[in-house]
């Protein structure tokens, strides 16, 4: 095959590189495109866009593949921690019985959250919603760490920001979660696992007998890795343009955290599951939701349907689906959502408009009904999203770095007025 490609423009013809990646995808370089035609590419949403290179991971959206630093979700998921996957996420290999152990050694050291950021939380509203108060408190991380805010730290010191966010992330949840909610927060516990812990500053404060189940702790390990990373999507992309200009990997990732808290990002897991209990209290006719979704003067859409980049299925959702099933029967739990939904996906995916348009279930669709079965609050359903999340942003931060890419800066099409002379404000 060609390592160019001919574009012929008003006439001439010019010649531009393609680049080859290990998976056999193939880009045209377009970087020298402006300094050869005076043209730029025009691409709203970056649909057909490649902003970087990347090792971390690979996705094909045609064939419902995913794979992180090349092991198959699927194993991952069903083989791994979320500790473990973080660690390959962001060093890039699989890691030994003794680094992993010390990974999360130095995880767990960093899990408590300096007072101020406690003093910070309680002075927002109870009712703030959690994903606009973890982005201050992780923001809010570099005047405890101004150390953080040189982006050409050594690369120990660089790897103290990883740990600390990592550890200290679960425990900002948690207290955002007890903030709102009236109830106490429990202190760390080190000596058991990630999730393990989470949940039990989560719910453990107020119940001195809390005990997180094992399935409980396998549930969120599986979600947590099915979220660990998604190569260049809406939040990610954040991070990497963030950092781009040397931002601090705190305020890159409370970039990222905004971005993924709109309802067609993560935001979509709460709206999912708001959107099932509403659907129950209509009745239950998902066929009449089916066509609202269709319709165009409605702006309904199926919350945890489609995909910008799966066009077959997600699978991740194929996963989790599996998943629900296994937690809510393990849990005795029975939940007229989990029916609401498998209807609206049978009805979804026989239906032309939707077959037409590749429409299916993503991870979101049945994300919801975990958290909701695991007692975790609507609200903060996004914010599991983030914590799952937090590896892969990492990872996509340090190479951004590693790779000594430039500050990104996108071009436009002007399509506003020509130049016009100032009119006085008694003239108008
Ligand atoms: N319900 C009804 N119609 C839909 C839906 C939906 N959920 N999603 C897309 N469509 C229609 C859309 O109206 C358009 O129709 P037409 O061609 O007639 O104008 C067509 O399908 C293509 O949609 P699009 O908006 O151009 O596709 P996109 O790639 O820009 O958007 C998406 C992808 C995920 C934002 C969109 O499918 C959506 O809004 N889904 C619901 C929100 C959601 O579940 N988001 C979570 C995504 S997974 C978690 C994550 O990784 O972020």
């Amino acid at each position: 095959m060609s390592d160019s490609a001919e574009l012929i423009i008003e006439g001439k013809s010019y010649k531009l590189p393609v680049v080859v990646g290990t998976e056999n995808e193939r880009a045209i370089d377009i970087s020298s495109l402006r300094a050869q035609t005076s043209y730029i590419t025009l691409d709203s949403g970056y649909k057909n866009t490649g902003a970087t290179k990347s090792a971390i991971t690979f996705l094909d959206g045609e064939e419902g593949i995913l794979r992180y630093r090349g092991y198959p979700i699927e194993q991952l998921a069903e083989k791994s921690s979320f500790i473990e996957v973080a660690y390959l996420l962001i060093y890039g290999k699989l890691p030994t019985t003794n680094e992993l152990a010390d990974f999360d050694k130095q995880i767990k050291e960093q899990l408590s959250i300096p007072e101020g950021v406690q003093k910070i939380l309680s002075g927002f509203p109870t009712t703030a919603h959690p994903m606009g108060v973890l982005s201050a408190l992780i923001s809010s991380l570099t005047a405890f760490y101004p150390e953080s805010l040189n982006p050409n730290q050594p690369k120990d010191e660089v790897n103290n920001n990883i740990v600390r966010l990592i550890g200290q992330i679960t425990t900002i949840a948690a207290a955002i979660h007890n903030h709102s909610s009236g109830s106490v927060s429990s202190a760390p516990n080190s000596n058991i696992d990630y999730c393990a812990n989470f949940m039990s500053m989560m719910f453990g404060g107020n119940n001195s007998e809390y005990e997180v189940s094992p399935v409980v702790v396998d549930a969120l390990n599986k979600l947590l890795i099915l979220h660990a990373d998604h190569e260049q999507n809406c939040s990610t992309s954040t991070v990497r343009l963030v950092g781009s200009s040397n931002a601090s990997l705190y305020t890159s990732i409370s970039g990222g955290v905004n971005a993924l808290w709109g309802p067609l990002h993560g935001g979509a897991n709460q709206e999912v599951i708001e959107m099932l209990e509403a659907i129950k209290a209509d009745g239950g006719n998902s066929k009449k939701w089916i066509e609202k979704a269709k319709d165009k003067n409605d702006p309904f859409r199926l919350m945890g349907f489609g995909h910008r980049v799966y066009k077959n299925f997600d699978p991740r959702a194929k996963i989790i689906k599996a998943a629900c099933d296994n937690i809510l029967s393990n849990l005795g739990i029975k939940d007229q959502a989990l029916d609401i939904a498998k209807e609206l996906e049978e009805a979804a995916l026989t239906d032309p408009y939707f077959v037409d348009r590749k429409l299916y279930p993503n991870v979101d669709f049945y994300s919801g009904i975990i958290y909701k079965a695991l007692g975790i609050p609507n609200e903060m359903f996004t914010v599991m999203f983030a914590i799952g999340r937090l590896p892969g942003w990492i990872a996509q931060w340090k190479e951004l770095h590693e790779q000594k890419e430039p500050i990104g800066r996108p071009r436009q099409i002007y399509t506003g007025e020509n130049e016009r002379d100032y009119v006085a404000i008694d003239a108008r």
